[in-house]
């Protein structure tokens, strides 16, 4: 079934002037963006700029303090049970049963769901062969990244979240893991990926928003200046224009990049002064990777 009938009413992802805030700190600030079927939609941002708490809210893992969010259709602040079984999740930090295995592990949350992805195809696409007798604890983090992104995938998701799913990957893995976004892309999935490589996001992404709250807000199209300036996150999307295409025009990257920070020779961003308070004001990356 393509992506267009699952959700033929309209965006996958609709976000209206989210916000959250921790304490004192506003991790998200008002950022409102879409998400079209069969898209690959990447969040770019620095460490701390607010893209896991903005795909947190998404996913249903954590409330936010103002904004409407739909997902499939669905409220999912109000209703995130009526997303579980159509979303899939891999969480920027996954919490898996270290005592069992990966095949253990995958079947137990394929056991989650009335139907999905057999287990021994999501060992093979992942690459986990070698390691499916394997305990998690005794897993690399480059393969715990794997074995995160293949639970994701259990329940043959419409949509699935990937935050941050290359970090810790060998260049290999990486382009492997890329392979398997494009194949979720041409199988009519759509797909919101968080990153801080603007390779990456360029190499998978039909549309890019970058975040980085903060600091000055740039938002704009690719191929037009960024020009407004407020206090909230920064957002650049690329043009809609070339929705097939899985480039997007670096230029809109650089410029607003360039605007926060003087030197930058390598395309992976970060932030000079991030700061994450030391009593968080809610619990959460306790959640293993599941869309469950
Ligand atoms: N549970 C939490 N409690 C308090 N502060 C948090 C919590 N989670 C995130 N933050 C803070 O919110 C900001 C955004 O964090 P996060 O959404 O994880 O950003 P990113 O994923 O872009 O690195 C950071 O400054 C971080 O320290
Ligand atoms: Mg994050």
């Amino acid at each position: 079934m393509s992506s267009q009938t699952r959700n033929a009413a309209g965006p996958v992802i609709r976000v209206r002037d989210l916000r959250k805030s921790y304490g004192d700190l506003k991790a998200v600030d008002g950022v409102s963006f879409e998400v079209q079927p069969g898209q690959v939609f990447g969040l770019l941002g620095p460490n701390g700029a607010g893209k896991t708490t903005t795909v947190e809210v998404l996913e249903g893992l954590r409330a936010p303090d103002s904004g409407d969010v739909s997902v499939l259709g669905v409220d999912a602040v109000r209703r995130p049970d009526d997303l579980k079984a159509r979303i899939g999740v891999s969480l920027q930090t996954a919490a898996l049963y270290p005592k069992l295995t990966v095949v253990e592990v995958l079947d137990l949350f394929r056991s989650f769901y009335p139907s999905g992805r057999p287990t021994d195809e999501l060992v093979a696409l992942m690459d986990l062969g070698e390691k499916r007798a394997t305990r998690t604890q005794d897993l690399s983090g480059g393969q715990r990244q794997r074995l995160s992104v293949a639970l994701a995938l259990v329940n043959d998701p419409e949509l699935v979240f990937l935050d941050e799913p290359t970090t810790g990957m060998d260049p290999a893995a990486r382009r492997m893991l890329w392979d398997v976004v494009l194949g979720l892309k041409a199988s009519g999935r759509s797909v919101l990926l968080t990153t801080h490589y603007m390779e990456e996001a360029e190499v998978l992404c039909d549309r890019l928003a970058i975040m980085d709250h903060g600091v000055d807000s740039t938002s704009g199209r690719s191929g037009s200046t960024p020009s407004s300036a407020s206090t909230t996150p920064a957002w650049v999307a690329s043009p809609g224009s070339r929705p097939s295409s899985t480039r997007m025009d670096r230029s809109c990257c650089s410029r607003v990049t360039s605007r926060r920070r003087s030197a930058r020779s390598s395309p992976r961003l970060t932030r000079s002064a991030s700061s994450r308070p030391t009593s968080p004001s809610d619990g959460r990356r306790s959640k293993t990777s599941s869309s469950t």
